[in-house]
C-alpha cells in the first residue's frame, strides 16, 4: 500500500517539493534508481522552466517518474516513458496511483503512457510520438548508458520535439561508447566471472561534452542551462542511506558524486 497520508490538496501543492520526496522514499532501492537531489533538480527544471500543457519524455523509469508525472498532473502535461523492463512500469503506476492520483483526484491514464519497450525502436521507440502527434517540450534521459544509444534517442526526441526544447541527462559523466562495462562487470561479478577490461576504442568523452557538440552541429541554438543538482547533493541523506550500495558503484565506475553527472540543455531549433 502507498496511500500514506500527507495531507490535503492544498497542502500538497504547497510543500510540493517536499512531497515529491515523501513519495519518491516509499520507493524499493531496485526502482529508487536516481539521488533525492537529482530527483528535485529534475522537479525544479520543470517548474523553473514553466512547462505547462506539454509533453515531457523519459526513457529508464523510476523516481524520475514521479517527479514527471507529479508535475504533469498539475500543469495539464503528458508524460510518456520507456523502460524496457514491464514491472517497473506496473509497479510506478500503483505507487502513483495511491500516493500521488487519488490525493489530487487524477486519473492516472491521463498524463502517463508507459512504453514497455526499447526506446531506440523506429515502431515503438521515441519515433511513434509523431505517428501519435505528440511534440515533448522536455526529454529525461536514464536507460542503457552508452553514448550510441543516448545519441539515437536525443535524435529521435529532436525530430518530434518542439521548436525550443530541453535534454535532461543522468550519468553524463559516463564516457562508454558502445558498451557499458561499468554494468557488465557489475553483472559479471555476480556470476563469479573475471571482469572484462575496456577496449579503448569504447571510451568517449563525458556524454555531457558529447551531447552538447551533437546538438550544437543540429541546432541553431544551445544552452547548457544550470540546474539545482550540485546544490541540493551536499545534503542529500539517499547518499547515506544506500551507502553500501554505492561503495561498490563507486568501485566499479558506475557512480560517482559529481556535478557533471546531471546535466541540462535548452535548444532552439
Ligand atoms: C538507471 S535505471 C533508470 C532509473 C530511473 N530514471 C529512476 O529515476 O529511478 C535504467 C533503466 O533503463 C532501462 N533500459 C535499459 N535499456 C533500455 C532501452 N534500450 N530502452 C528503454 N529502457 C531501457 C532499464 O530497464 C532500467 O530500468
Amino acid at each position: 500500500m502507498f496511500d500514506f497520508h500527507f495531507g490535503t490538496r492544498d497542502e500538497i501543492i504547497k510543500n510540493d517539493e517536499e512531497f515529491v520526496l515523501f513519495t519518491k522514499r516509499m520507493l524499493p532501492r531496485w526502482i529508487n534508481g536516481i539521488p533525492d537531489s537529482e530527483c528535485l533538480a529534475l522537479y525544479r527544471i520543470l517548474k523553473v522552466n514553466n512547462l505547462k500543457k506539454t509533453a515531457l519524455i523519459e526513457t529508464g523509469c523510476g523516481a524520475s517518474s514521479i517527479a514527471l508525472v507529479f508535475h504533469a498532473i498539475l500543469n495539464d502535461c503528458k508524460v510518456v516513458s520507456w523502460d524496457t523492463n514491464p514491472s517497473k512500469g506496473s509497479f510506478l503506476k500503483s505507487v502513483i496511483n495511491e500516493a500521488i492520483c487519488k490525493p489530487l483526484n487524477a486519473n492516472i491514464n491521463d498524463y502517463w503512457e508507459f512504453i514497455a519497450f526499447d526506446s531506440t525502436n523506429n515502431h515503438l521507440g521515441i519515433a511513434v510520438l509523431s505517428e501519435m502527434k505528440i511534440k515533448p517540450t522536455l526529454g529525461f534521459f536514464d536507460s542503457l548508458h552508452t553514448l550510441d544509444h543516448l545519441i539515437a534517442e536525443i535524435n529521435a526526441y529532436s525530430d518530434s520535439a518542439s521548436d525550443i526544447f530541453y535534454v535532461v541527462l543522468d550519468d553524463a559523466n559516463y564516457t562508454n561508447k558502445e558498451e557499458n562495462f561499468s554494468y557488465i562487470n557489475m553483472l559479471r561479478t555476480k556470476l563469479k566471472l573475471p571482469s572484462i577490461e575496456q577496449p579503448i576504442s569504447n571510451v568517449c568523452k563525458p556524454y555531457h561534452e558529447e551531447i552538447q557538440q551533437f546538438l550544437s552541429e543540429k541546432f541553431k541554438k544551445v544552452e547548457r542551462i544550470e540546474n539545482d543538482f550540485e546544490k541540493l547533493m551536499t545534503d542529500d541523506i539517499y547518499f547515506d542511506y544506500f551507502q553500501s550500495d554505492w561503495k561498490q558503484m563507486i568501485q566499479k565506475g558506475m557512480a560517482k558524486k559529481t556535478k557533471d553527472r546531471f546535466v541540462s540543455f535548452k535548444i532552439e531549433k
